[in-house]
């Protein structure tokens, strides 16, 4: 714990200062995030947009701004809050799904980069701006050359995005009636996908892709890489991946002599790892057979182990000395409520804090106000010192928009 980045003596002071539960950001580390990223891509000319999605703090995105990457967004409102926040149009993507076309033109309005990924809308937007507004298609490749094995099968399930490698002479076919200046590819393969050979087959169909649409000098590759963890050897290495993408780069630039740029999309690769949530134990209980520690959070906070099964790190802040046991870390929502099973910490006494970490993506993002609890207030460190980025909620908060009948 002394040597954790966020040392036991800050974290109990911001726990005193701010309440819990309290999410928890650490900008250097999110820079260090950046830093490796980028020194993986340095021998290509590669773009970094932070998929907003992740976390969409304002602060965060002003970090990120600051740090120089570019934001990827997926409703009008995310661009409105990245325009907030201070990104330039050009360095912001529009990538949504299944959207009404009238969000596509506010995304035109704004000039920011628009990513088309239904053969529907593709052809309003060359009915309605012709050869004037420039896109980027998504794909979805649609890997059935490839043994049907655990990630292939995740990509195919969750086909609803992009345009089906199939399909594309449909996609030239509008291209051409209505000029619509096609300027980059897109593909995101998602965090499920574990394997490098995977992520890889897809990019070499994006590559391949490329060479028929001309006017293409972008490729995006969305995000779904996983920060490098301890506990999970499947993680691969953003090097070695970089190395493999160094390789389609430049032979692509022989074959076609056309100099690509490529883009990427990580929310969980930059900011999962910099998030931690801080909560207080309230109750110890042993309900004959498991114990218990009860916090005051839960799903309503930090959803993904209830939704995906998520496994975070969780330690006592409070008594890193205490002997080992098992525990169910559970919430306070009145339904099953799960942040851990069984997991060993040591002992917890009412009070205790605990530390849940690798809760910056899809933490605070995901949050809901269920049980009419109040979503958690939020810091960044910086510089070693805390920023108050967000408050915690009020009652005003949970009332904001209703409307009473008075019966
Ligand atoms: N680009 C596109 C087009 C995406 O759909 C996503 C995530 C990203 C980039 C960023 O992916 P990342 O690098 O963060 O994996 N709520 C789930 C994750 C859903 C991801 C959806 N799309 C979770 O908590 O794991």
């Amino acid at each position: 714990m002394e040597n954790h980045p966020l040392q036991k003596a800050m974290l109990k002071k911001l726990a005193s200062d701010y309440g819990t539960p309290l999410y928890i950001y650490d900008a250097y580390k999110i820079k260090q995030q950046i830093e490796t990223f980028r020194k993986a891509f340095s021998e290509i000319d590669m773009r970094l947009f932070y998929a907003m999605k992740a976390n969409s703090n304002l602060s965060i995105l002003k970090w990120m701004k600051h740090l120089g990457t570019g934001v990827d967004t997926v409703s009008a409102n995310e661009v409105a809050l990245a325009l907030r926040a201070g990104f330039r149009p050009e360095n912001i993507v529009f990538t949504p799904n299944m959207v009404n076309f009238d969000e596509i033109k506010q995304a035109v309005k704004a000039g920011v980069f628009i990513n088309i990924e239904n053969l529907s809308n593709l052809e309003k937007l060359g009915k309605a701006y012709g050869k004037s507004v420039p896109c980027f298609i998504r794909i979805n490749p649609l890997l059935d050359d490839m043994p049907w094995e655990n990630d292939v099968e995740a990509w195919h399930k969750q086909s609803k995005f992009g345009i089906a490698l199939q399909q594309f002479d449909r996609v030239h076919d509008l291209v051409n009636r209505y000029g619509i200046p096609v300027i980059g590819l897109h593909l995101h393969a998602s965090h499920v996908i574990m394997s490098r050979e995977v992520f890889l087959r897809g990019a070499q169909i994006v590559f391949e892709l490329a060479k028929e649409f001309s006017g293409v000098k972008y490729l995006d590759f969305g995000g779904g890489l996983r920060p490098e963890e301890p506990d999970n050897p499947k993680v691969f290495d953003v090097f070695a991946l970089a190395e493999a993408f160094r390789e389609k780069f430049y032979q692509f630039r022989q074959e076609t002599g056309r100099k690509l740029q490529l883009w990427f999309e990580p929310g969980r690769f930059l900011i999962r790892q910099a998030g931690y949530l801080l909560v207080r134990t309230e109750v110890i209980k042993n309900n004959g057979i498991v114990d218990f520690t009860g916090v005051n959070s839960g799903f309503n906070h930090l959803i993904r182990p209830m939704l995906y099964g998520s496994w975070h790190n969780i330690i006592n802040i409070s008594n890193p000395a205490g002997e080992k046991k098992k525990y169910n870390v559970v919430g306070n929502l009145c339904e099953i409520d799960n942040f851990a099973i069984g997991r060993t910490l040591n002992e917890v006494r009412e009070g205790d804090l605990l530390l849940v970490e690798n809760a910056g993506a899809y933490g605070f993002s995901m949050s809901s106000h269920y049980n009419s609890r109040f979503k958690p207030a939020e810091v960044m460190i910086v510089n070693d010192k805390p920023f108050l980025i967000r408050k915690r909620d009020t009652l005003d908060d949970l009332l904001r928009n209703q409307i009473e009948i008075n019966f």
